[in-house]
């Protein structure tokens, strides 16, 4: 396993571009699934997930290539398998893509439940609901979902939740619904850029949908859909972890191949923040648009809220509070999405942040300077957000189980390299721990010396120390800031 050493205080600067998006690729390489001949996607990003969703295809008769420079094409060759297995789908959620192509095309299903995970519960009773709509019969067996249908049909399908809409789901009825005999209506559709790239693919590819990025689709089923080429679009979350890298460096960075109108919620907080971002050639296609993030002026504590699109998206949420966290004032984070998704909140605690978790908030005082610790990622973003948080922070920061990061960003640490950033990729091992966060005893904990340090020494009167006892309440002290 490795892990991310990050010496903090670089400010980062200079260019960068944004790879495709992981969220599309995958119900992407699902819904190929669907097509007759040959599909080829361009801008398949270099992950993790993207592999593990090769395997769960390849598992279901279809062969997956991808080629170094991003292009992946599928074809099935062998239709008789309908069985997408435990092992794989408890690796990836977004395996469960599966579930509405398998039906459509091949009538039937056995996909494992995925079960829930670090960022909370992930029920899939909507997309059931769907399914179960258009009129497959489905029952749950021994952690699996069986699914057969004769040919579907086209039905009014209601897919909102308690917590809104779902982007697989919507995903998943919407390929289904594609190939149904007659007209579909969906309401309270996911609006998510990727469920738009979808539902285009599939219009490239045959399909009748109408309505993309609206609640509300109607879908007038066709025999057959045929494979096309596609180019995913740029992905929306690796933009806005790299913009959030940008300012809590007080950098001055330019994106490229990016659509901003993707992240308007997220440039507009950061606006609200104090960053400057500036947007050029908003009107012309994504591979000639660029962003541009800079500091130029002490930034303010806000209130954040995750949302389903067009909102803050609940992937971006942990690395905004990496931000906020490292602005002194009282800000308030909660998502409306995950709302247990917060096991960042502890982490970034050891980094010197004053956390209180809320029910479906955290709030949180946030600092003039984190201090390195040794960390551990718990999920893909919030593994991000501490490496934005190590980026911010005095000293070094170790984080622990960037196995999660590989998952779903290509490349993050050669990017973050590209623009400044000290960060190293090294075994998880006792041997590579910095001397700053030195193992005494097999566990990583500061030096006695360095105790001693911290308790006798000249840091006492400084801000880091003195936040770290204040309650979150505690009105700020602008002696505090730097
Ligand atoms: C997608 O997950 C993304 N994954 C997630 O990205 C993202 O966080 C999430 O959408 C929300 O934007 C992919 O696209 C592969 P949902 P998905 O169904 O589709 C509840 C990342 O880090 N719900 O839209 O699984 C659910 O519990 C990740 O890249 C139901 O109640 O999420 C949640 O509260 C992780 N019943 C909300 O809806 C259902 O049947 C949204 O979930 C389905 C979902």
């Amino acid at each position: 396993m490795d892990m991310f050493i990050v010496r903090g205080g670089e400010r980062l600067s200079g260019s960068v571009s944004v790879s495709g998006a992981k969220n599309s690729a995958l119900p992407l390489m699902a819904a190929a699934m669907a097509c007759e001949g040959e599909t080829t996607l361009y801008s398949i990003p270099d992950l993790v997930d993207v592999k593990t969703q090769s395997q769960v295809l390849g598992s279901l008769g279809m062969d997956v290539n991808r080629d170094p420079d991003g292009e992946l094409r599928l074809k099935t060759v062998d239709e008789t398998s309908c069985i997408a297995d435990y092992e794989l789908v408890r690796r990836m959620r977004a395996s469960v893509c599966v579930l509405g192509p398998l039906l459509a095309k091949r009538r039937m299903a056995c996909v494992s439940l995925p079960g829930g995970c670090n960022i909370g519960d992930r029920p899939i009773d909507l997309h059931l609901k769907g399914l179960s709509a258009l009129g497959a019969q489905i029952r749950v067996d021994r952690g699996y979902v069986i699914a057969r249908a004769d040919r579907l049909r086209g039905a009014n399908i209601f897919l909102g939740g308690a917590f809104g809409s779902t982007v697989t789901g919507t995903c998943n009825v919407m390929v289904a619904a594609a190939l149904a005999k007659g007209t579909t209506t969906i309401e309270s559709a996911a609006c998510e850029p990727e469920v738009v790239d979808v539902g285009n693919f599939l219009n490239a590819a045959g399909a009748k949908i109408d309505g993309l990025g609206t609640p509300f689709l109607t879908i007038e089923g066709v025999e057959q859909l045929n494979g096309v080429k596609h180019e995913v679009i740029p992905d929306r979350i690796e933009a806005a972890t790299l913009m959030i890298a940008a300012a809590i460096t007080g950098g001055d960075v330019c994106l490229k191949e990016v659509r901003p109108d993707h992240i308007t919620a997220v440039i507009e907080k950061l606006r609200e923040i104090g960053v400057t971002v500036q947007l050029a050639f908003p009107d012309q296609p994504a591979k000639k648009q660029s962003v541009t993030v800079r500091v130029t002026q002490p930034l303010r504590s806000v209130d954040c809220i995750a949302l389903p699109y067009p909102g803050i998206p609940t992937d971006v949420q942990a690395q905004l509070m990496s931000l906020l966290a490292c602005v002194p004032g009282i800000s308030i984070v909660t998502d409306k999405v995950f709302p247990d998704r917060f096991m960042h909140a502890s982490e970034l605690a050891r980094m010197g942040v004053n956390i209180r978790r809320e029910s479906a908030s955290a709030i949180l005082n946030g600092v003039s300077r984190l201090s390195g610790a040794c960390v551990m990622a718990s999920d893909l973003r919030a593994s991000a957000a501490l490496v934005l948080a190590g980026l911010a922070a005095e000293g070094e920061t170790v984080i622990r189980r960037i196995y999660h990061l590989d998952r779903g960003y290509e490349r993050l640490e050669e990017k973050l390299i590209s623009l400044g950033a000290h960060v190293e990729r090294v075994r998880d091992e006792p041997q590579n721990m910095p001397d700053s966060l030195k193992l005494t005893d097999g566990e990583s904990r500061p030096s006695y010396s360095e105790l001693l340090d911290a308790l006798t020494g000249p840091h006492w009167n400084q801000s880091v120390s003195q936040q770290n006892t204040e309650s979150v309440t505690a009105s700020q002290d602008p002696a505090d800031e730097d």
